[in-house]
């Protein structure tokens, strides 16, 4: 492999190469793949449209750059360790040998129930390693996966499938996640009640909860395996994919409407993931590489699956949560599989943080190597206690900034060659030309400057469209400034010409690094019967990073508002799942509007922050006596 950054001077150097001979650069780095045929042109590429094509004509299967290529010298490896949410349950060990031969076995059962390449299959599955299985049993035999993460309702699983038109669910009876047994499979017979797409239920046994099995439609993932077994389909020969075929959809929320099925294609989402995990986090070969994301997110495709398995890795899996038994566990399992490279949220390290050092004490942690975080801006505190108490002062910290739509991180320190610094997400990754602007999209130069981050070339990891809409993929990233990919995120460039994000311009929250649309909420707390209008804005919160706080104007007045509110609450958790539901709620009579009826968020916010000195000028307002209100009834 001769894609690793060993140094600065080589970083400055493959920076520099990637602005003025990108393709030569990315052509490079992806002679180090196996394919089944090499491109005829390295990108090809408008952002007007947009179109955004790499490694044209070549022809591939990822999950041959994922597992085969691997069993010459890594057959007994381990490739997935996995550990279960219940510390004694025994934990699981697959090597490449074995993860191949069940990838393979699975993506016969897709095959023997009718999948066929460019067919849509939504999962539905706890953290486990059959999760990891049927996502690359997709890749395999080319169907398009969308994984849906285990805490979205029925409603919401039923508008991703109808979206992507599913043929396939494949799920589980139920998951484990701390002390709860999620009901993962009644969650899907609610959302197919409105879905006519889909022919096949694969489900797979996890908590033995009673479930119901409907003939024709559901069939149990232990009998399909069984049924291709006894027919000798053991071996399953990888699909030949060209490289811009879709290789799954994952939906993110916006600012604006339902959310949207970003798409990510084969070669060049490869080649970025396996790049970026091998230069950020410094892989070692036999290192234990442990990503504490779900694979409902963007970081557990890219950064449990794809890219490190692309490498050779070895990834650790956990099924729970941080908290379960208590707030020692990530440590236990540090400590237990002797943990090299470990990546997670800064959601996670405040509320460990706030649980105190009794739990990290007496773990061993020496094995660590290498820290990372990621999903929203990590606070200096969290930074510093991270880096002094599980770290030891001696472990970079890489804070990747990146997104659901970048497929890959794009701007991060790379491990022990680019020094870190608090909160800064510090420099882009070769490839990565990142531009500051103003409102208008004028640039803005030099350092020690703010502005909202875009990025001006494309790069192989980006996205190439949202799923049955292209229009809405131009309009939402596309428009907003000509010739540019806008993030949606605003950014600081320091005097060292550091980079740090400061968060979400547009209406969009970061709940414990999840992207949450303001509208989505709205809509879902409008459903409630007694809901006239609403509006969402975040907060600052102590653990979550922000906090949903809602405003919301009952026809009636409540004779139990605390009880309106659980309603309320539990109307969102049904429309959506229990992640978006509003943290806090203050009824009020009216809404902060301007003439033209556009609600004024900037004022609920600065209300929310409990910022009530400096809301700036009302006088715009259709009612300012609206504000008084809020102000006294704030809670
Ligand atoms: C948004 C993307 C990237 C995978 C997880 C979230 C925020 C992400 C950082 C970071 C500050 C960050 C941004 C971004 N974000 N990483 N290191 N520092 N902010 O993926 O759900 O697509 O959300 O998360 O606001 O736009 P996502």
């Amino acid at each position: 492999m001769n894609f690793q950054i060993k140094s600065i001077e080589e970083y400055n150097a493959a920076y520099q190469k990637s602005v003025e001979k990108p393709e030569e650069f990315w052509a490079e780095i992806a002679e180090n793949f196996q394919w089944k045929k090499k491109w005829d042109k390295v990108l090809d590429w408008n952002f007007k449209e947009p179109k955004i094509e790499w490694f044209k004509g070549a022809k591939l299967n990822i999950t041959e750059n994922c597992l085969d290529r691997h069993l010459k010298d890594k057959a007994d490896q381990p490739a997935i360790i996995w550990e279960a949410n219940d510390p004694t349950e025994h934990h699981r060990v697959l090597t490449y040998k074995q993860l191949h031969q069940k990838v393979c076995l699975f993506s016969n059962v897709l095959k023997n129930n009718g999948v066929k390449k460019g067919d849509r299959v939504c999962i539905y599955m706890p953290m486990v390693p059959e999760l990891a299985i049927a996502v690359l049993a997709c890749a395999r035999i080319g169907a398009i996966h969308s994984v849906v993460f285990g805490g979205f309702s029925a409603q919401s699983i039923a508008d991703r499938i109808n979206d992507a038109q599913c043929e396939m669910v494949i799920t589980s009876d139920g998951g484990f996640r701390g002390p709860k047994d999620i009901p993962l499979k009644n969650v899907i017979d609610d959302a197919l009640v409105q879905c006519c797409s889909v022919k096949t239920v694969i489900v797979l046994t996890r908590t033995r909860t009673p479930i119901s099995m409907i003939k024709g439609r559901d069939k149990w993932w232990e009998d399909e395996i069984k049924k291709v077994e006894t027919l000798g389909l053991i071996d399953c020969p990888a699909e030949e994919m060209d490289a811009e075929d879709e290789l799954f959809i994952l939906y993110t929320s916006g600012s604006t409407g339902k959310p949207k099925g970003v798409v990510h294609t084969t070669a060049g989402y490869m080649v970025y993931t396996a790049y970026t995990f091998q230069n950020v986090f410094q892989y070692q070969p036999n290192d234990v590489y442990f990503c504490t994301a779900d694979i409902g997110w963007i970081t557990g495709h890219s950064y449990i699956i794809y890219g490190p398995l692309a490498q050779g890795a070895t990834t650790l899996m956990f099924e729970g949560v941080p908290t379960y038994p208590d707030a020692g566990r990530f440590w236990d399992i540090v400590d237990k599989f002797k943990v090299n490279v470990l990546y997670t949220a800064p959601t996670a390290i405040r509320s460990l943080m706030q649980s105190g050092l009794d739990y990290v004490k007496d773990k061993d942690l020496s094995s660590l190597k290498v820290l990372g975080s990621v999903g929203e801006p990590i606070n200096e505190e969290a930074w510093n206690w991270y880096n002094e108490n599980i770290g030891k002062g001696k472990c970079p910290i890489v804070d990747t900034w990146w997104q659901t739509e970048t497929g890959g991180i794009m701007i991060s320190p790379l491990a022990n060659i680019i020094k870190t610094k608090p909160c800064f997400a510090t420099l882009p990754l070769p490839g990565v030309q990142l531009m500051l602007v103003d409102e208008k999209g004028d640039e803005i130069k030099g350092n020690g400057v703010s502005g909202n981050l875009c990025i001006t070339f494309p790069w192989p990891g980006m996205l190439r469209t949202t799923y049955g809409d292209h229009e809405r993929c131009r309009q939402t990233y596309f428009a907003t400034y000509e010739n540019k990919y806008f993030t949606g995120d605003g950014c600081m460039r320091d005097e060292d010409g550091y980079y740090r994000i400061t968060g979400r311009v547009d209406d969009v929250i970061n709940v414990s690094g999840h992207r949450i649309g303001t509208a989505e909420v709205e809509n879902a707390i409008n459903m409630f019967t007694d809901v006239v209008e609403s509006a969402v804005v975040g907060y600052p919160h102590e653990i979550k990073g922000q906090g949903i706080y809602a405003y919301v104007i009952l026809n009636k007045e409540s004779d139990d508002e605390e009880l309106t509110r659980k309603d309320i609450s539990m109307t969102v958790s049904r429309i959506i799942g229990a992640i978006a539901r509003p943290e806090k709620i203050q009824f009020v009579k009216g809404l902060p509007k301007t003439r033209s009826g556009k609600i004024m968020r900037r004022i609920l916010r600065k209300i929310a922050e409990g910022d009530v000195a400096n809301l700036g000028d009302t006088s715009t307002l259709l009612d300012p006596t609206v504000v008084e209100d809020i102000k006294n009834n704030k809670i």
